[in-house]
């Protein structure tokens, strides 16, 4: 999965953005993100973060806040302009920290910041490079785009998923193999009460990129936001394939090694696991919910400013834009936000 999605020549993302300028996302892409629905997320961050920096935070502190996953710094150039638009005197002195690790597409962002510039936003190289002592960290869908590993119940005991090659056929395949000694100590808090044949994923990655996330700041608020579930809810034994899944062109697929390179691979989030890797490195869960809950909230005080004036066309637009955000069944439930902090 990590050869797929981000070998330097030939992984979706490692390519595919470089190549199209980041056209892997909304209409013309392979899948929607809450950024790719439009400006209306970034606004009600930008909410949030206001009030967040007002009440919690100490003012004469240089206030950073970093991105990481931001992709074509589309969430930072909307949270950006919602600060712009509710006027907050926030945007005097902060910065917006952008993480890309890959040198080809810094240049594209480097690039587009050059051509459309925001004077708030550095692009930096790493975790450590957007080290600030007060700030807000944000990442939406960065986890689910971490490679799993495939654990799958066989003979009542854990194994592992692995890909092989099948030199006749010519192509990948799946192979189970023993598991790995690492895994053996989350297979047995699993247990043995799961269907023959049950498949499931872990990302240990989510324990390394905490270890860096979370050295971030000083005083500071981690939020998390993507699709997942607390661990007694992702792994339920009805659950029994499990939920690495292919995107491509806006069609779901179940075949990892089908169109590789040119197909998004992601699995669910263990939100249990970025919890218990954020507790060893000191953060403290402050609140764990879905979007629509953490939308409407944030939202309170766009919905005061519009409620009781006709909605023109482009506050018609936000509306339409809010409600796919937030609505249950589109995505208000699936995604969830956790919020860190220390300090
Ligand atoms: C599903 S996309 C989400 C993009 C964007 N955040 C959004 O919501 O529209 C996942 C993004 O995470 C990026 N990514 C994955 N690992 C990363 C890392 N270690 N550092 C920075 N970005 C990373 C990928 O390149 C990709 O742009």
């Amino acid at each position: 999965m990590g050869m797929a999605l981000y070998d330097p020549e030939h992984g979706y993302y490692a390519r595919r953005g470089a190549e199209t300028g980041f056209r892997e996302l909304g209409r013309g892409g392979d899948f929607y993100t809450s950024v790719s629905v439009g400006e209306t997320f970034g606004l009600l961050l930008a909410h949030r973060i206001a009030r967040e920096w007002e009440t919690t935070f100490d003012r004469a502190q240089t206030f950073v806040v970093v991105e990481q996953g931001g992709h074509d710094g589309q969430l930072a150039r909307d949270v950006l302009s919602g600060l712009r638009e509710i006027g907050s005197p926030l945007l005097d002195g902060m910065e917006y920290r952008l993480v890309e690790p890959r040198e080809p597409l810094r240049k594209v962002l480097e690039e587009s910041f050059s051509i459309r510039p925001e004077p708030q936003v550095q692009i930096v190289d790493s975790l450590d490079a957007a080290w600030a002592s007060a700030g807000i960290f944000l990442c939406n869908e960065l986890l689910d785009a971490f490679p799993a590993d495939l654990l799958v119940f066989e003979g009542s005991g854990w194994r592992e998923r692995q890909v092989a090659w099948d030199e006749s056929a010519g192509r990948p395949v799946f192979a189970t193999r023993p598991l790995r000694e690492e895994f053996a100590g989350f297979a047995a808090e699993l247990g043995v009460d799961f269907p023959e044949g049950y498949v499931t994923e872990i990302c240990p990655a989510v324990d390394s990129w905490m270890a860096e996330a979370a050295r971030l700041f000083d005083r500071g608020l981690w939020w998390i936001i993507d699709y997942g579930h607390e661990r007694a809810d992702y792994y339920l034994p009805q659950r029994r394939t499990g939920t690495l899944r292919c995107y491509r062109e806006h069609r779901l697929g179940d075949d990892p090694f089908a169109f590789p390179g040119e197909q998004d691979l992601t699995a669910d989030v263990d939100f249990t696991r970025v919890e218990e890797a954020a507790a060893r490195m000191g953060l403290q869960k402050r609140l764990f919910t879905d979007q629509h809950h953490f939308l409407i909230e944030a939202a309170r005080p766009w919905l005061l400013s519009i409620e009781g004036k006709a909605p023109g066309p482009a506050t018609a637009k936000r509306l339409r834009q809010f409600q796919t955000l937030t609505h249950p069944s589109t995505m208000g439930q699936r995604f969830k936000v956790m919020e860190l902090r220390r300090g």
